[in-house]
Parts: structure tokens; sequence; C-alpha cells
């Protein structure tokens, strides 16, 4: 399946060469946004002009009206929602949501049975479109926001590209935010995946823990940040976190502690960019709140982007971590699945990232979690997370979603994270519904 899958990226990519002057219409998560900022950059090497349009949702807007050519990219069910007003225009999808054929030529791994959760991203699906070696980063950045880690299959492909190209290295570390940017005080103390119990929101348990470790964390009048460290040092650190976290029976938490980690070895030592997970994180924090243009901007390398993009991040940093602790001893068993009802205190653009988050330690994989809160239109705002246990075992939270809301709502998503929006007073329909659904 992957030659055709192939084929058909090629096809795409003819028909994309062939455009004046497109509109990119993407998605503003940060796999949206690296796919994005990815067709932008393939375009501009081929030297065609284009726009760009960033939405939280897919729906109609002006700019679509007086578009002649269209790239829609990170959108599932397009011609569902558009297929009207799309009539007569030239049209191609890149994406990765569960997706069926349509009349629109459609870049979709989906379609060629792989799974758009786990295997292949929209930023891997847009290389896999245009293969311009050098955009292998944007294609990683985006696999990573969307987590699926450790890559395999199609994403394990792409890493190899880059790997072979010198773009890309692939290393077995601690593999915890900050490890380029974070001094590490705040490396532990900002640690939300995992949580680390007693360090996590606690500068001054992590500056003890630390010291005791005998690692300098601060040399010369400077606070040092992980990729500083020699490798002893690193060992050190590793080691007195485990047997931290099994001192307080958080053996589950210490197994997340070291997995692979993805450098982008173009990018400046030292910056955010050189980390694939910090750089997805760093989209993700522009596009959810409400500035994606700066994370584009950032994708593209334009000057003083990322010194902006840096506040937000502080910022979803902080509400992450405030609506973690409020996730944690607030989130009820609904027997068959986990509820976190964040409405008024987790912001819609980061309440599907804290219930991810949730298993990081915090809650037991053996059930579905969904979570709520207010979008800005009054709306509520819908995030289902599960685990890659659960899908394996046959769960399908885009299936479900988009059952349970069939009447009352719009929703759908992959097997692993699913989103939905439904009217206010709508929300015992629809977990009754979810809940036969599951
Ligand atoms: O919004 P949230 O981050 O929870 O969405 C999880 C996934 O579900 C995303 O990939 C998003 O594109 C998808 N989704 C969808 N249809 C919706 C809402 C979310 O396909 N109505």
């Amino acid at each position: 399946m992957e030659s055709a899958f192939i084929k058909r990226c090629n096809e795409v990519r003819g028909t994309i060469e062939g455009f004046g002057n497109p509109l990119i219409v993407n998605h503003y998560d940060a796999d949206g946004l690296a796919a994005g900022s990815l067709v932008a950059k393939a375009l501009r090497n081929r030297g065609i002009n284009y726009s760009m349009l960033t939405l939280r949702k897919l729906e109609y807007r002006s700019e679509m009206r007086d578009a002649g050519e269209l790239i829609f990219v990170d959108f599932g069910g397009v011609e569902e929602a558009l297929g009207d007003v799309l009539k007569g225009k030239k049209v191609v999808i890149i994406d990765h949501h569960q997706s069926s054929e349509g009349e629109i030529l459609q870049a979709n791994s989906q379609l060629f049975g792989f799974d758009g959760g786990s295997e292949i991203s929209s930023s891997g699906t847009a290389y896999m479109v245009f293969r311009d070696a050098e955009l292998v980063d944007l294609a990683l950045v985006g696999a990573v926001g969307d987590m699926q880690f450790p890559l395999k299959s199609l994403n394990r492909k792409i890493l190899r590209e880059g790997i072979e190209n010198g773009i890309v290295r692939c290393d077995i570390d601690l593999n915890i935010f900050g490890r380029m940017s974070r001094p590490l005080v705040w490396f532990l103390s900002y640690c939300t995946e995992p949580f680390l119990p007693g360090l996590t929101g606690n500068d001054g348990n992590c500056y003890r823990f630390l010291s005791e470790t005998g690692i300098d964390f601060r040399k010369d009048g400077k606070w040092r940040r992980y990729f500083e460290l020699d490798m002893e040092e690193r060992i050190q650190l590793i080691s007195a976190l485990v047997a931290y976290l099994h001192s307080k029976g958080a053996g589950e938490a210490a197994k997340e502690l070291i997995g692979e980690v993805y450098i982008l070895a173009k990018q400046p030592e030292g910056s955010e960019l050189r980390d694939a997970k910090e750089y997805s994180t760093l989209l993700n924090a522009c596009g959810r709140h409400n500035r994606p243009e700066i994370g584009i901007r950032v994708c593209l390398g334009e000057e003083g982007a990322i010194e902006e993009a840096r506040t937000l991040l502080n910022e979803h940093r902080k509400q992450l971590r405030e609506g973690m602790f409020y996730a944690i001893s607030n989130y009820e068993d609904f027997g068959k699945f986990y509820f976190l009802d964040g409405r008024g205190r987790i912001e819609d653009g980061v309440i599907g990232v804290v219930a991810g988050m949730l298993y990081g330690g915090a809650l037991p994989g053996d059930k579905p979690i969904v979570g709520i809160a207010f979008d800005e239109e009054g709306k509520i705002k819908i995030s289902a997370r599960a685990t890659r246990k659960l899908v394996d075992g046959g769960l399908n939270l885009g299936e479900a979603l988009s059952k349970a809301c069939s009447s009352i709502g719009v929703g759908g998503g992959h097997n692993i994270a699913a989103g939905a929006t439904i009217e206010r007073d709508k929300l015992n329909e629809f977990l009754l519904n979810f809940g036969r659904a599951l």
C-alpha cells in the first residue's frame, strides 16, 4: 500500500505544481502549522506564489470564495463541510484524519491502510508530497506535535531520510520537555510529562534535589541546561530521577523518562528549534493562543518570530501546569471513561493537551478521558484522548465522537485523539451517547 500512497502523493504534487497562486488553508495546532508551513516552503522552492489561512475548525471563509485554487492541510471532512462552495475550484487535500475517497484529490495515508494517528502526520504527508530534503525537519516536528512518538512506519521512513541527509539526529536520552532551553531547576519543576511528584510545580524541591545529585547546575554565574551536561552528568541525573520516582511509588513515571529524542541538526545549539518536541510545543503555544501566524513565521525562519513565540510559550506552559494541577484533583470516573470538567478553569485551546497529559502518571491507562471547556462562543469544546494500548485493543475515539455527536454537533478525529463542539445544553445527551458509542 505504500507504493500506492506515494503514487498519490506524487499526483498531488503534480496538481499543485500546476497552481498559480493557491490559498493554503491549514489547521492551528502544531502539526497543522508545521504542515502548512512545509507546503508554503515547498511552493517557494518552486517559485509559486501563495497565501495562507489558519483555522481552528473547518468553516467557510470569504478568502475561500476569492481563491481559485486551494490546498487544505490537516483538515478531515473537507468535502462534507465545504463540498458545495468549492465546486468549480481547483482543490487538493493533504491530511491524515480518518477519511474516505471523494471527488477532491487527497493525499491521505488513511486511504492506503496507514493509521494517521500513529504512522504519519499531516506534516509527514506534506513532506511525502514534495520530498524536498531540507523540509524533513517540519515533517518530524508535526509528527511529534501530534504525539506520534516513537516514530514508526511512514514516520520512521521520513526520519531515516532526514538522518541520511544529515538534517536530523535520533538519540536515546532523557526525553522530558526543555532539554535545550530550560535551566535544570525549571526543566524539572515544569515537567508535566511525566508528572514528577514533589518536583513538578515546586522550584524549591527541584533546587534541593539537584543539589543532592552533586551536579553543577549553575556554572560561571549561569544556569545550566540539560544539553550542556556531559554524558556522566546526564547519567547521574537520570539515575537520581529514577531512584527518586521509585521512592515516591511513581515507577510508571520513571519508565517514561527515557526515549527517543529527535535533534534538528541544522538549527542552532540551545535553541528550542533544535529539539523536535520543543519546536512543536512552541508551535502549539502560538496556535492555541490565537497567534498561529507567529508559529508560521517561526517555521519560515523569519526574524524576530522566535522571540514573540517564546512569550506565548511561557504562557502556554503556565496554563498547562495550572490546568494539570486542577485536573489531577478534579477528574472523575464515569465508568466507561474519565471525565474532566474544565469549564471556566481550563482554556479550550489546551483542554485536550491537559487531558492527554494525565496519562503521564496521574491516571491509569485503563479507559479514555473526555475533557470539556467553553470555547470563545460559549459552546462546549470536547477533547477526548486515549492510550496506545486502548487503541490497539480496538478503541476508536474519532468514530465514537462522531457517532456521539451525530445529531447534536460536529466531532471526529483520530482513534487516539479526537474532538468535538456541541451546544451548552447538550452535554448530558453527549455523555450518554458517548458512553454508548464506546
Ligand atoms: O481539538 P482536539 O485537539 O481535542 O482534537 C483532537 C483531534 O481531533 C485533532 O486532530 C482534530 O483535528 C480532530 N478533530 C476533528 N473534528 C472535530 C474536532 C477535532 O477531526 N470536530
